[in-house]
């Protein structure tokens, strides 16, 4: 019998300005996006701003549905939109946060199982890693790594024997 313990490494901010600016201006980003995101059933808008290699921002917010499950998260919502157009380019980073009763969420938002499963297809993808904001007012939280949320993952490396 072998105990493993896993660490995680997540750096934590008290504002915006101890960030580089191209980590702040993303943060602007995803502020921005969660303000246009359709959660008319959750009143919780997420926004996510993805910044590729080539210096291109794309902005994603949840898409809720009247049929629930039809419905998707903001960082899958950019990294698909990312994927699907710049397919050659990797990304670098993502900010995300949220709006609910009408302000950004105090403290950072994690991303869901889902989105960080995609995150990580992205990371492995490109083979570079994704550094991760993740925005509160009164704390943001910065992971250099998709790893760094999930350590013992699933990946293309199980398949295919
Ligand atoms: N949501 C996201 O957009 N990203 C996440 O990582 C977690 C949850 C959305 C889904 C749903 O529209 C709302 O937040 C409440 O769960």
């Amino acid at each position: 019998m072998k105990k493993q313990i896993i660490q995680t490494e997540l750096i934590e901010y008290n504002s915006p300005d101890e960030l580089k600016d191209k980590y702040q201006r993303l943060i602007e980003e995803a502020k921005e996006a969660a303000q246009k995101a359709y959660a008319p059933y959750s009143k919780f808008k997420v926004g996510a701003a993805v910044l590729l290699k080539n210096g291109e921002v794309i902005q994603g917010n949840n898409q809720e549905n009247a049929a629930y499950p039809s419905g998707l998260c903001a960082e899958r919502v950019a990294i698909f939109y990312a994927n699907s157009n710049f397919p050659n380019i990797p990304i670098t980073a993502i900010a995300i946060t949220a709006v609910t009763k009408s302000e950004f969420v105090k403290l950072p938002v994690p991303p869901c199982g889902s989105c960080l499963q995609v995150m990580l297809e992205s990371e492995k993808r490109a083979n570079q890693p994704i550094q991760v904001i993740l925005y509160g007012q009164e704390k943001i939280t910065l992971a250099d790594s998709i790893k760094q949320f999930l350590p013992v993952n699933f990946n293309k490396d199980m398949l295919g024997g």
